[in-house]
């Protein structure tokens, strides 16, 4: 049995077939025949923090595969009271067939796969977010950007950045990262992901100048500078990325044909500018939709290698 935690666990090939699958999936979709891969399944989904793309896509996807989704917030289930991961893992692995978390720290949600029983997904933590990585990727596809892209991320070294730079290394692509100083990648991330390039050929690079990383790049994209946890930051962190937003003078640097990745949700005015994000090279909302057919083949697959 396998899970989905982070994109280090899977090979190239792995990334590449459920990918594969998502467009056999979304071809269907689109012409009414979609598949029950997921007959009479349940996938419970924990969210310990906000959300709108993931749920939507999650709980559709479970019933567009046949199957239901049950949604528990942490503030009305008993995670919220301090009840262990370990016996949630446990009590839910006896009742469902595959679970979806989004929680703060990478570790909790590695302690309730370990004592799971069902395919456990990772639906955001602290450290990654891996399923969004595989829209992104698809979107990239759609748009002709998978051969050798150079893609520029600016902005904050979180949770996104670290998934870009996982996905770089697997697949063997030019990732350029820029963020301001003191808000660089994780620095055990960097170690494992540059390792893994060396095997690809995958060029990572970080900078603190956004105009260098995103000079001819294919793919131009970046995240909010205040993740969920880090509201009390806000202020500091409004000052300390001033000159990292993404509007038309940076833009205007990468490829005349580059395409406008964001995870969503964005934050006009401060790491995107509304001309870009509203712009002819923004295709935030494929990325989006995205989500719904990446995240039904990552279930599927799962329930392939149970
Ligand atoms: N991009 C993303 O995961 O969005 P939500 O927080 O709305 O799920
Ligand atoms: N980095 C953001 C991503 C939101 C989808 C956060 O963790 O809040």
């Amino acid at each position: 049995m396998k899970h989905f935690l982070t994109l280090h666990d899977l090979s190239k090939k792995d990334i590449e077939d459920i990918i594969k699958l998502a467009f056999k999936i979304k071809k269907k979709l689109k012409k009414g025949e979609q598949k029950k891969y997921l007959k009479d399944q349940t996938l419970a989904m924990i969210f310990e923090k906000s959300s709108t793309r993931t749920r939507v896509s999650f709980e559709i996807g479970m019933y567009q595969l046949g199957g239901h989704a049950i949604f528990l917030s942490s503030n009305d289930s008993q995670l919220g009271r301090g009840e262990p991961m370990k016996d949630t893992a446990r009590v839910i692995s006896r009742m469902a067939d595959m679970v979806m978390i989004r929680t703060f720290s990478q570790d909790s949600l590695e302690e309730f796969a370990k004592y799971a029983t069902v395919p456990v997904i990772n639906g955001l933590t602290d450290l990654y977010h891996p399923v969004q990585l595989l829209a992104d990727y698809m979107t990239m596809i759609e748009h002709g950007k998978e051969k050798n892209p150079i893609v520029a991320y600016v902005g904050d070294g979180n949770n996104m950045t670290h998934s870009w730079m996982w996905l770089a290394s697997k697949l063997g692509f030019e990732l350029r990262v820029a963020s301001p100083k003191g808000y660089e990648a994780d620095g055990i991330v960097m170690h494992e992901t540059l390792t893994e390039a060396k095997k690809s050929g995958a060029k990572i690079t970080f900078t603190h100048d956004a105009k260098e990383a995103v000079k001819d790049a294919d793919v131009v994209t970046t995240d909010t500078w205040i993740s969920m946890g880090q509201e009390d930051e806000k202020a500091q962190r409004i000052k300390d990325f001033e000159g990292f937003i993404v509007d038309e003078a940076l833009m205007s640097l990468a490829k005349d044909d580059a395409i406008f990745l964001h995870c969503l949700p964005a934050y006009r005015g401060y790491e995107v500018s509304e001309e870009v994000l509203e712009g002819k090279q923004s295709v935030i909302f494929d990325e989006a939709e995205n989500r719904l057919h990446a995240q039904k083949a990552v279930m599927v697959w799962l329930d392939k290698h149970k």
